[in-house]
């Protein structure tokens, strides 16, 4: 309470820094990669990929690197490349369920705890309730607390962690096993240790979630603010050929851009493709100030991005029809119920199936047709702290750390994936108020 309370009087000062308020991290714990350019707006290659995951920081030398805290930021997981992504050339069936006989051995209940709260191990706190002292458990699973009066078989039980989809094809549940995130004897130790549950535990008291999860910048007092007058800076500054945007864009020569925003992305039809208002932004850069694009997910891009859709402020979400959209939705709606990752979970699992359940210390919110005021598309760039400050990042750049969530690997920002995959949450957002630039809210900080 009081840390709360202490915390929220941090932000309303506006004092700058990082806070270690591991919420993300008290949640699921898993290494986080991504593929932030860097300052020159190179994407690192392969396995020593860095994640330079707050934009604010890009000009500093070598970047931002938290080590040693609960997620292991600036790793890409090689794990992760193991398993199917949302890359469209990505044919990789998921891995066939597989139904190993348990070892014979005597688990030892003790080892099993250990495994099951470890959330680099069996994880299994992020959705089940298990005993008392288990902080924060998610109830995206059923409560296991009295789980011995399931009279589950040991082989049973054994199946479920192994690999759940023998059960339930489409369960929500990570198949540890065949993905290699527990080894047989681990599971045999986890499954004694369920066959001791007999305490009941009651879920924890969360906080309502009827209300919005972010601060509207210029609306609410928030760091967010800043993102508006910062996009503006740049709004006037001249590019290379000497005209700004404001030459243009204000001045007649070139489209008002008020309510602009909430039709993207859009189809550019000289590009033949789905392009992002960033994307957008980008072309105006290079075609008309003869400037250098800025690197997507890079501080101008989502500053800029930031006070475009200001400019569109509270005008209603409305993406073009037509055959091309229509088709990129499509796409982008099958990427977001596809299974992805060593962790096997689609965005629907979380943000459809277990929405508005507790993952841990998340609340998981709706991302569906109609819309939800809670979360919305339309809200992002945001200021973004989630166990780390990540300071102003995009949509793409808030779907790949849902992806490093499931180690899935990741796409490039402004890829057609990630572009299509907007489209679609921007779709689902119609009618809704253009929002963006935003501040999240900390748990509790309603
Ligand atoms: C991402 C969420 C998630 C995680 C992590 C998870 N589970 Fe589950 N689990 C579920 C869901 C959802 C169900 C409900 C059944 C279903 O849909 O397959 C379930 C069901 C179960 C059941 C009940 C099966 C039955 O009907 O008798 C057991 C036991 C179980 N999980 C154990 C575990 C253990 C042990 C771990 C950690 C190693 C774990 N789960 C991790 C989501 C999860
Ligand atoms: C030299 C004039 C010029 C400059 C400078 C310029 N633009 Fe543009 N912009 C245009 C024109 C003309 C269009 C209409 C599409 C086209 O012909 O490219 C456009 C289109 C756009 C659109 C899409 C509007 C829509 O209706 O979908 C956006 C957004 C945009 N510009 C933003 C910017 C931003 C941000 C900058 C500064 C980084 C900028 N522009 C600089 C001329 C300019
Ligand atoms: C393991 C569960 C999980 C999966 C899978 C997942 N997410 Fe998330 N996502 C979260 C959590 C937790 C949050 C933060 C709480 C919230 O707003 O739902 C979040 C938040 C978001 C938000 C911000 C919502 C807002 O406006 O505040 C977006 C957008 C999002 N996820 C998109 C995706 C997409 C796209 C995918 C698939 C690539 C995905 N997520 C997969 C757990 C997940």
């Amino acid at each position: 309470m009081v840390k709360e309370f202490f915390l929220r009087y941090l932000l309303r000062l506006h004092k700058a820094g990082l806070y270690a308020v591991c919420l993300w991290g008290l949640l699921v714990n898993l290494p986080v990669f991504a593929q932030e350019p860097d300052a020159q707006g190179h994407r690192p290659q392969g396995h020593q990929r860095h994640m330079q995951h707050e934009p604010e920081m890009q000009h500093q030398a070598g970047g931002m690197q938290h080590e040693g805290e609960h997620m292991q930021h600036g790793m890409v997981n090689p794990e992760s490349q193991k398993y199917p992504t949302i890359a469209y050339d990505d044919a990789r069936p998921a891995r066939p369920i597989e139904r190993p006989a348990p070892p014979k051995m005597f688990g030892d209940a003790k080892v099993g705890k250990t495994l099951a709260y470890d959330p680099d191990k069996g994880r299994c706190l992020s959705c089940h309730i298990l005993e008392a002292d288990g902080e924060q458990a998610g109830d995206v699973g059923p409560n296991l607390s009295t789980y011995i009066k399931a009279g589950r078989s040991i082989d049973y039980i054994f199946q479920q962690v192994w690999d759940a989809r023998a059960h339930n094809p489409n369960t929500v549940m990570p198949p540890f096993g065949t993905h290699e995130l527990l080894s047989k004897e681990e599971v045999m130790h986890i499954v004694a240790y369920l066959a001791t549950m007999t305490t009941p535990v009651e879920a924890p008291v969360r906080p309502q979630r009827e209300a919005r999860n972010f601060y509207v910048a210029g609306e609410d007092f928030s760091f967010a603010d800043r993102y508006i007058e910062q996009g503006e800076v740049l709004f006037r500054q001249t590019g290379v050929n000497g005209w700004s945007c404001d030459d243009c864009h204000e001045q007649g020569k070139a489209p008002d851009l008020k309510g602009r925003a909430a039709n993207y992305p859009r189809y550019q039809a000289s590009l033949k493709k789905v392009i992002s208002l960033e994307d957008r932004i980008n072309l105006c850069r290079s075609q008309h100030q003869a400037s250098t694009p800025y690197p997507l997910g890079s501080a101008p891009s989502n500053q800029l991005s930031a006070y475009v859709k200001y400019l569109s402020r509270n005008s209603p979400i409305e993406p073009e029809g037509g055959t091309q959209t229509a088709a990129a939705w499509a796409r982008g709606e099958r990427s977001f119920y596809k299974k992805t990752g060593r962790l096997n979970l689609a965005c629907a699992d979380c943000h459809r199936v277990a929405a508005t359940k507790w993952l841990r210390g998340q609340w998981l919110s709706a991302i569906r047709p109609g819309g939800d005021e809670v979360a919305t598309a339309a809200t992002w760039p945001r200021h973004f702290i989630s166990g780390h400050d990540l300071g102003l990042i995009s949509l793409q750049q808030r779907i790949r750390h849902c992806q490093a969530v499931t180690e899935t690997f990741p796409q490039e920002l402004g890829s057609a994936e990630y572009n299509d995959m907007e489209l679609y949450m921007m779709t689902l957002a119609r009618d809704m108020p253009m929002l963006a630039p935003t501040m999240s809210k900390l748990r509790g900080d309603d």
